[in-house]
Order: structure tokens, then C-alpha cells, then sequence
């Protein structure tokens, strides 16, 4: 290892992967001597990557508030920026570098100035090795399992040491009552599991997020209960397997347990990703029959459609496997939309795999999907996987899943043609004025015309014109 890695806390993917510790659940506690480092002082943070990055982010942000920083208007007058980090693809990390390179010119005015890095990326060594080589200037580096510390770094940073890089191998504990300034005041992210143990052999997550460990259930209801008294109208549970929600825990208390729990706190609408095809039981399709408030909308990832590739990928279902559970999803719930996630040129897939994946693409009729060309991630298995697919070959299937899937994106819209939606308004979107935006029941951005009073409220909408990417329509009082 290199000289200049030891007198840091460093991370390890070999030994990220090798699920050592045991979880503890223990409570979020502020030391006092931490309570005022931020008076006088303003943060910015900036988040890529997925939607545990974005719940991350809020509670990262609730820290700061919580020792006295306020949220800065312009990123200028920072004297505190982070990068929250996503290591799945390569394009991800490039993004990051490519702005850490921008932001150094505030140091040159501001040499106190703290820029920090943290998340997904910082749990590769490799990240922190090229951070301490090239990026001098960025002072503090941590990883998912340890940004509860954030008071203790700052205070470190603030005591004169110059750089604190602190990124755990192993996955911390499960840790509750983290203070959290959450971006809307109508819906809201809850974590549900942390970590994944499925490697998928293409996949980082394993790794930079550690070992899949649930919540216990009565501090995700009582969180679900809070929000409703505060108004709070929809929740999306989170996971990297929602459906592996329990089998970590002692007794047989399992997802659908938990989504019927959740149905009775009040709160309007339920939504959860990921789903995973191989763990989604028939018990939590029953759901979608017997709930009121889990929405008709599933994101159940694909990746592939031949089993050949679903099987280099460790995915651990077959594709009759996902049709069966497509099928019985329509049967409980004939108006559900389903989108999904498929990644295409991963090694040794042949022009007839990917002929298989259009296949089912067709055959379940997607309204969406998040489409990706393979991206090998060093520490991963399928990075020394022999690839001889070029990039042009690549390039050239991901544009024909796209067309397919962009067919599939406008039926679905068509589907809403006259139909009046409920939609939970999010506030003005940012295009047009005095145009409205939000979510419909089946996870369609609707916008219409309509005043301020209606955001965060759930109204009915008259689709007049579906596109591609989003509902026309008008507001029905
Ligand atoms: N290359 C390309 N896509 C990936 N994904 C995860 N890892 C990789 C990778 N190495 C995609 C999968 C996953 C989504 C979040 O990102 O489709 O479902
Ligand atoms: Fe990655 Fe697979 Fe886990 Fe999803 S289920 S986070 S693709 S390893």
C-alpha cells in the first residue's frame, strides 16, 4: 500500500467484501463541544447519483444545521463544500473529477475554504489514493458507513490537522434519530435497508455500501407516522433490495409485512426502489391487490434479457423467472406501470442476447427504463471479464434499446389520454411560468396550469396531451 495511504483511515474492496462485523443499532449523539463549530458559517452540498445519495445528502445536511452552519445561496460564499459521490459507472466518477478540477479556483480567495468528498466514491482506495496524489486541496474524505462523524472531522480540520480521510472497509451500524433537513415538506425518502449483499458481478454497491442490514421496523413506522403528522403525503422506502427487507433481522417479519404496517400510519402514498426480481414474493404482489395506499408503479430492474447474461451476472432469476413475476404483478393490479433498468454490452453478449432482452422489453412494455452501456468497475468480478464488444457495437444497442424503449415511454403516457389523475404537486416546474408539476399515482410527471396554493397538495388532473416524457393536462377543482 502506498506510504502516503497509512496514516490515513483506508478503505479495502477485498476486505469489503468480506461482510466481517457484526450490526449495532445505537442512537445519533452530539457531542457538546461540536454544537456551535458551524456558527457563522455556510455549506453547500452537491449530490450525485441515487436516491440513497439524496437521503444521505439531507441528513448530511441536518448535521450542519444542527452545529450551526446555514445552507448557502450561491456556492461562492461556502466555507464548506461537499461533493456527495457515485461510484456505479465510470461517466459518475469522471463527472466528479471534472468538478473538484472547478471548484479549486474558490480556494485561491478562500484558502479556509473546506472541500470535502464523500459517499460511494471514497470507499475505493483507488479514489483515495488519486485524491491525495492529485487533489491536494481537498481536505476531507469519508466514506457511506461513517458521515454521522461529520461534527468530529470538522472539529479535527478546525483544530489545524490538515486533511482528515476516513473511509471504513467494513459497513458501521445501523444508526438512528440522525437529524435530517429534508428537501420537500410533502414527500419524503425512508431508508429501509442499508447495503446490498446480492454482487451482482458488475456492481460496486456491494462494496461501497457493505453489508445489506435492515431497520427495525418500529423505528421505520414510527419515522413513517412523524412525517404524517407533519403533513408529509407520500414516503418512497429505500433499498438496494426492498425485498430483502427482514432477512437480516430475527423473525420471520418480512416486506410485505412491513408495506401493510406502513398502510395504516395514514400517509397517502407508498413507494419503494429498488425491486428485485428474484426476492419479489407472492406475498408483497398480494399487496398491490389488498393496499390502499402502495401505488400501482413497480421499478423492477431487467438488466438482461438472456439468461446466459443474467447468469454471468449473477442475478440469480432466470427471464421466465421476471415474466411470471410481471404477470402476476398485472393480475393483481391490471392498471400497473412498470419501468426498469438494463444494461446492455456486458461481456460475451452476442447480437442474439441482446435480440432476447428487446424481446421481453417488448413483451412486458416498459414505460420506462434507465438504459446503460456496460461500465467495468475495478474490484468487481466482471472487470477482468473478457469483453470484446466495441464501443461502437455498444453504442449502437443501447440506441436501439432506446428507440424501443422510447416507443414504450409514449404508450404508456397514451394510457392517460382524458383520464383524470391525482397528481401530488411539487411545486412550479422550471421551464414555464405559472405551470405547475408532480407526480401522478402511476409516476407520471403531470403539468398544468394552476396556483401556488396547490403545492403539496393532491389534486385532480384531466390529461389533455401525453408526451413521451410527461402528461399535459388541467386542473379539475
Ligand atoms: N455498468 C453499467 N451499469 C451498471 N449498473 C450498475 N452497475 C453498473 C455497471 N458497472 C446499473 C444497473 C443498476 C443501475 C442502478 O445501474 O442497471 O440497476
Ligand atoms: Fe448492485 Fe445488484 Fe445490489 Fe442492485 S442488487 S445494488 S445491481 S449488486
Amino acid at each position: 500500500m502506498d506510504k502516503k495511504l497509512e496514516k490515513y483511515l483506508k478503505p479495502n474492496l477485498k476486505e469489503a467484501r468480506m461482510r466481517k462485523s457484526d450490526i449495532e443499532y445505537k442512537e445519533f449523539i452530539l457531542d457538546e463541544k461540536y454544537k456551535s463549530l458551524g456558527e457563522g458559517k455556510k455549506y453547500r452540498i452537491q449530490t450525485y447519483g441515487c436516491q440513497a445519495n439524496e437521503a444521505d445528502s439531507e441528513i448530511v445536511a441536518g448535521i450542519l444545521e444542527k452545529i450551526g452552519f446555514t445552507l448557502a445561496e450561491d456556492e461562492v460564499d461556502a466555507d464548506l463544500i461537499l461533493l456527495n459521490t457515485c461510484a456505479i459507472r465510470e461517466n459518475a466518477e469522471n463527472r466528479i473529477w471534472g468538478e473538484l478540477g472547478r471548484l479549486k479556483i474558490y480556494k485561491k480567495d478562500k484558502p479556509n475554504l473546506v472541500l470535502g468528498v464523500f459517499g460511494c466514491m471514497p470507499q475505493e482506495e483507488r479514489v483515495v489514493e488519486k485524491i491525495l496524489d492529485e487533489y491536494p486541496y481537498v481536505s476531507l474524505v469519508y466514506g457511506t458507513h461513517n458521515f454521522y462523524k461529520l461534527p468530529e472531522y470538522i472539529y479535527r480540520l478546525s483544530e489545524g490537522e490538515k486533511r482528515v480521510i476516513e473511509a471504513y472497509s467494513y459497513e458501521g451500524s445501523i444508526i438512528e434519530n440522525l437529524p435530517k433537513k429534508r428537501e420537500q415538506t410533502h414527500k419524503a425518502w425512508v431508508h429501509i435497508t442499508h447495503g446490498c449483499d446480492e454482487f451482482c458481478t458488475y456492481c460496486i454497491v456491494p462494496y461501497t455500501r457493505g453489508k445489506e442490514r435492515s431497520r427495525l421496523k418500529d423505528d421505520i413506522i414510527a419515522e413513517v407516522k412523524h412525517l404524517v403528522e407533519r403533513g408529509y403525503k407520500e414516503v418512497t422506502l429505500l433499498g438496494q433490495n426492498v425485498n430483502a427487507y427482514g432477512k437480516d433481522l430475527e423473525g420471520d417479519y418480512t416486506f410485505s409485512d412491513l408495506l401493510l404496517d406502513l398502510d395504516k400510519t395514514g400517509i397517502e402514498r407508498i413507494r419503494f426502489t429498488t425491486s428485485h426480481p428474484r426476492d419479489f414474493d407472492d406475498k408483497t404482489i398480494e399487496v398491490f391487490r389488498t393496499s390502499k395506499h402502495v401505488m400501482p408503479y413497480v421499478h423492477l430492474p431487467l438488466q438482461s434479457g438472456s439468461n446466459k447474461v443474467l447468469k454471468k451476472m449473477n442475478r440469480g432469476y432466470t427471464k421466465e423467472r421476471y415474466l411470471e413475476v410481471i404477470r402476476k404483478l398485472k393480475d393483481a393490479r391490471s392498471d400497473i406501470s412498470i419501468t426498469t433498468d438494463i444494461i446492455v454490452a456486458f461481456p460475451t453478449e452476442t447480437e442474439e442476447d441482446f435480440l432476447e432482452t428487446l424481446e421481453i422489453v417488448n413483451e412486458v412494455g416498459f414505460e420506462g427504463a434507465y438504459t446503460f452501456i456496460f461500465s467495468p468497475r475495478e474490484g468487481t468480478p466482471a472487470f477482468s471479464y473478457e469483453n470484446n464488444i466495441t464501443e461502437k457495437e455498444a453504442k449502437n444497442r443501447l440506441k436501439r434499446l432506446n428507440d424501443l424503449v422510447n416507443k414504450g415511454y409514449l404508450e404508456g403516457s397514451k394510457k392517460f389520454q382524458d383520464k383524470t389523475v391525482k397528481v401530488l404537486v411539487d411545486g412550479f416546474s422550471k421551464k414555464k411560468d405559472g405551470v405547475l408539476s408532480g407526480y401522478s399515482e402511476h409516476n407520471k410527471l403531470v403539468n398544468f396550469k394552476g396556483d401556488e396554493s396547490l403545492i403539496g397538495k393532491i389534486v385532480n388532473v384531466k390529461i389533455t396531451k401525453p408526451m413521451t416524457w410527461f402528461l399535459i393536462g388541467e386542473y379539475v377543482k
